[in-house]
């Protein structure tokens, strides 16, 4: 399974802060937005990773992650010159795919709870194994903002709708996605919407008619944080912020996630912990070597891990 990060986008519901800076590079709290959809990769255990972004925007990723090597993963960068929606991932990315299936993520998309690593492996190897795709609800109270997902008495998904206006019901679909390798076909033939853009949903759908979508929904114990606006910027910050006090973790600290799966050594670890000294960050990688000092095989999960997910 390859991953994608569609990082691009005009961010003009952020204006002026997002004037001269990519809104996935703006903070949550004390971490580069793309930071949190990049755990969720890591966690669902997918190592190669394509970042899709902006031509202006493209290089300060490719300073900030580099091949990836520091994470133990394999970054590739593509541009999007222009953001005409968001399954152009998959023609923007159909070469670097090559026939593998992929999950796609978007970059603004925060994920938080138990159990969310082992969620997401479960999508990885069902769609590994019998095709299809994957998408993950989440109740909300505005689904008009989001593509929703409606349901027949039985449970069977019925309906996808983006931002309708007036909602079938309050599932809103997240912006992580998981499909078999017919998905870039499928992407290659899809047209416009109303509002000129490709639309996600429409994919979706194509999935659904077909009897090949599953749907997982995360439940109360589980944060989808949306960061589309400055006030619920903030708000995923504040929600980070009091996660990480109380409890003494780190959400998405990369090299903690990259260390306990088992992607770098200790060595690597506990050299990026020390640079990245004085910060809760670094102490979350050190304390992550001590209390786990051999790293896991690839693919394993230490019990009673600290890490959420
Ligand atoms: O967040 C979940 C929602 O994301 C889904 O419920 C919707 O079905 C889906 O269409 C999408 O809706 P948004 O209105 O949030 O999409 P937005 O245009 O804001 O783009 C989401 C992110 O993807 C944003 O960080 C920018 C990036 N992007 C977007 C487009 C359209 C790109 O990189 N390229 C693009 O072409």
């Amino acid at each position: 399974m390859k991953g994608i990060i569609l990082a691009g986008g005009s961010g003009t519901r952020l204006h002026p802060a997002t004037l001269v800076v990519n809104k996935q590079l703006l903070p949550v709290y004390d971490k580069p937005m793309i930071y949190y959809p990049l755990s969720a990769l890591m966690l669902a255990g997918i190592r190669e990773i394509l970042i899709i972004s902006s031509p202006e925007y493209l290089p300060h990723y490719r300073t900030l992650f580099g091949d990836g090597s520091a994470l133990g993963l394999q970054i590739a960068y593509a541009e999007q010159p222009r953001p005409e929606g968001l399954p152009q991932a998959f023609t923007i990315g159909r070469e670097w795919i090559a026939g593998a299936p992929v999950a796609l993520v978007l970059g603004d998309n925060i994920f938080f709870g138990n159990g969310l690593s082992s969620m997401l492996r479960r999508a990885v190897a069902r769609i590994q194994e019998g095709g299809g795709a994957t998408i993950f609800s989440y109740r909300v109270d505005d689904p008009e903002r989001y593509g929703v997902i409606a349901f027949d008495a039985e449970g069977r998904a019925v309906s996808i709708e983006e931002k309708p206006e007036q909602p079938l019901s309050n599932h809103a679909i997240t912006g992580l996605y998981v499909f078999d390798a017919e998905v870039c076909d499928h992407a290659a033939t899809l047209t416009p919407s109303p509002r000129g853009e490709l639309e996600i949903t429409d994919l979706a759908r194509r999935y659904m008619d077909t009897g090949t979508l599953h749907v997982e929904a995360m439940g109360r114990g589980f944060a989808w944080l949306d960061t589309g606006t400055h006030d619920s910027l903030l708000e995923a910050a504040e929600f980070v912020r009091t996660i990480q006090h109380r409890q003494g973790i780190q959400i998405a600290c990369l090299e903690e996630i990259a260390y306990l799966q088992g992607f770098i050594t200790r060595d690597a670890a506990e050299t990026r912990g020390k640079a990245l000294a004085k910060t809760a960050y670094s102490r979350a990688i050190l304390t992550a070597i001590d209390e786990a000092p051999t790293p896991l095989p690839f693919g394993e999960r230490r019990t009673g891990d600290r890490r959420r997910g």
